[in-house]
């Protein structure tokens, strides 16, 4: 099949030409995101592959259909930038990546929760200007603190099996509880019980509507002072401007943010020659407890490899049969 990747990066090149090698789809690689703009480079590819930022509301897939896309393959887990009610109203087939590596994401989960906690990100600056000061960078054990999990499929599960290992009590909420997180002694509680308890909260569910801005001025008035928060999932998860404030009035004390709700104008591309505009990140990036990094967690080899497999197969599925096991339908 005739594929158009956008959105890709040499690594995305790199992966997907390895996995190719089996699939033996013809592929074409596109360095811009597909936007309204940029979508007439897919004129006449069946398929076309996006990636998180890439735009899929109902304007750009009835341009990919007119002209002549018929498959949507997302290679991500997440499909929250997809108009799923168009694609369904066009016939479009839209697949996506379920699962890759939670690991991958899980374990930069932590890496957050470790370098807030500890202050390795300024001990790392710090004796490099030669300073050897321990002053401001006191942290807490792990052990026995409440780590809260706001969703807890397969992300979530793997994050609350870490924390089980470092001795913490896990809280956990969920629309649809997980046994293996209950067999690990997470105790399913309300939102609101959530942010009454944890010590860090860290967030594992999709975006959807019920989701968009649940950490807000409201929610963060009910955390525990010092409260760490922990954001890999998506970006309007979380309200930026309220956790600024809940910064600067000292409720929240640490703050990790793989995503953010404006991440499509900076996140992927080097913008390090440029200001920036976006006066909420500016804001976000001066304060020392705060890490943001750029949609990162899920890079590594194992992931990049699974997403390009998976992504692959899907298509060569809808190929072969019409059909694929990883295909996104609309909630009824
Ligand atoms: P999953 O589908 O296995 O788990 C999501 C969980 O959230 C499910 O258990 C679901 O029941 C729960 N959920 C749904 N609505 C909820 C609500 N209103 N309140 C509480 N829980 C709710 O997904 P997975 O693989 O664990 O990924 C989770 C999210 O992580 C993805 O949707 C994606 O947005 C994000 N992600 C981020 C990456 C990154 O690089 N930063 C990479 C991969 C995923």
């Amino acid at each position: 099949m005739r594929i158009a990747l956008f959105s890709t990066k040499p690594y995305d090149r790199q992966f997907f030409e390895q996995a190719n090698e089996r699939s033996q789809h013809e592929l074409t690689f596109f360095e811009p995101r597909l936007t309204a703009e940029t979508c007439a480079l897919a004129q006449g590819f069946p398929a076309v592959c996006a990636f998180v930022n890439d735009v899929l509301d109902a304007h750009v897939l009835e341009q990919l259909f007119a002209q002549g896309t018929r498959q949507i393959a997302l290679r991500s887990a997440g499909f929250n930038n997809v108009d799923l009610a168009a694609a369904q109203r066009l016939g479009l087939s839209v697949v996506r990546v379920p699962a890759y590596s939670p690991y991958a994401v899980a374990e930069f989960a932590v890496g957050l929760i470790l370098t807030l906690n500890r202050k390795i990100h300024r001990a790392y600056n710090r004796v490099r200007e030669g300073n050897f000061s321990l002053e401001g960078l006191l942290g807490f054990d792990l052990n026995g603190r409440t780590v809260g999990i706001v969703g807890t499929g397969q992300i979530g599960a793997v994050v609350a099996k870490i924390m089980a290992g470092f001795g913490c009590t896990l809280l956990g909420f969920d629309v649809h509880p997980n046994p293996d997180c209950v067999a690990l002694g997470m105790q399913y509680v309300s939102m609101d019980e959530l942010f009454l308890s944890a010590d860090i909260i860290s967030l594992h569910c999709p975006l959807t509507p019920d989701t968009r801005y649940l950490i807000n001025q409201q929610s963060i008035q009910q955390m525990r002072q010092g409260v760490m928060i922990i954001n890999t999932s998506r970006g309007a998860v979380v309200d930026t401007r309220a956790v600024i404030e809940g910064l600067k009035s000292g409720r929240i004390g640490s703050l990790g943010l793989d995503v953010y709700e404006e991440e499509v104008d900076y996140f992927f591309e080097d913008h390090s020659a440029e200001l920036i505009a976006d006066d909420v990140l500016a804001r976000l990036l001066t304060f020392p407890n705060v890490i943001v990094s750029s949609h990162q967690a899920f890079f590594t080899r194992e992931a990049l490899e699974a997403i390009a497999r998976t992504t692959l197969q899907n298509l060569t599925d809808l190929e072969q049969t019409g059909q694929s096991k990883n295909q996104v339908h609309k909630a009824k």
